[in-house]
């Protein structure tokens, strides 16, 4: 798994700290990043105690319990509570995951928890997702078909359709694309694991016919090309896709086409 800590120099300090309640057995201390935008202040990490007798098993359990009963201010994204809607995806333990599937017995020690990495932050745990989304766009994710519609649906064979198996899984939490070094230093240019899967499950589709414009917007050297094959994005994967792979099709692609 990809991990993640900060330098000894950080900025980040030790902030707040907040006590079980007095009898809690079971007890765990949650330390979690903190920023607002409004305070004019550097980040920092609050201490949160929690009685896990009186909490779920999940850390966005425990994250829920403190917002409801310790600190109102804490901010967070969550909706589905279940890994569908990719909203509640952070780095937790020093890896990047969704909140509301990483069991709390699962982390080592104190339970450290961080926005995803290399994203700016709207506040506290909240990345801002602007740029990833205009990127998304940029890709067209609709199906693209300019011959006559059926009266009904676009029909596939069980073969065609196999291959968006492990694609069309994704929900976009962008655990991928912020552990991927490729994308901490080239974001602004090269598309990343999320997006490039995501390009991909429209390539792989029988039924889009835009095949040829889709690889010949992402023949760059920045929006593919900078993906060198390291793997973190499938290691993280809170989905157990291989967007690494995805992209080893499209390169794929590439070549073949220039053969063809
Ligand atoms: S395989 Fe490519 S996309 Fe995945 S982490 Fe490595 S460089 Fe990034
Ligand atoms: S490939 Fe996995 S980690 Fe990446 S956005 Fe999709 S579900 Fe999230
Ligand atoms: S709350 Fe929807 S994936 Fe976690």
């Amino acid at each position: 798994m990809a991990e993640f800590s900060l330098p000894a120099n950080s900025k980040v300090k030790e902030g707040r700290s907040f006590k079980a309640p007095a009898g809690a057995k079971r007890v765990r201390s949650f330390k979690i990043y903190r920023w607002s935008p409004d305070d004019g202040q550097n980040p920092s990490i609050d201490t949160y105690e929690v009685d896990l007798d009186a909490c779920g098993p999940m850390v966005l359990d425990a994250l829920i319990k403190i917002k409801n009963e310790t600190d109102t201010t804490l901010t967070f994204r969550r909706s589905c509570r279940e890994g569908i809607c990719g909203s509640c995806a952070m780095n937790i333990d020093g890896t990047n995951t969704l909140a509301c599937l990483k069991p709390i017995e699962d982390c080592k020690g104190d339970v450290k928890i961080y926005p995803l990495p290399h994203m700016p932050v709207v506040k506290d745990l909240v990345p801002d997702l602007t740029h990833v989304y205009a990127q998304y766009r940029s890709i067209k994710p609709y199906l693209q078909a300019d011959s006559q519609a059926p009266t009904r649906e676009r029909l596939q064979s069980v073969e065609e359709r196999d291959k968006l198996e492990g694609l069309w899984e994704c929900i976009l939490c962008f655990c991928c694309s912020t552990s991927c070094p490729s994308y901490w230093w080239n974001g602004e240019r090269y598309l990343g694991p999320a997006i490039l899967l995501q390009a991909y499950r429209w390539i792989a589709d029988s039924r889009d016919e835009r095949t040829g414009e889709r690889l010949d917007e992402l023949e760059d050297p920045f929006k593919l090309y900078r993906c060198h094959t390291i793997m973190n994005c499938t290691r993280t994967c809170p989905k157990g896709l291989n967007p690494a792979k995805a992209i080893g099709e499209i390169k794929k692609l590439m070549v073949q086409r220039k053969f063809a």
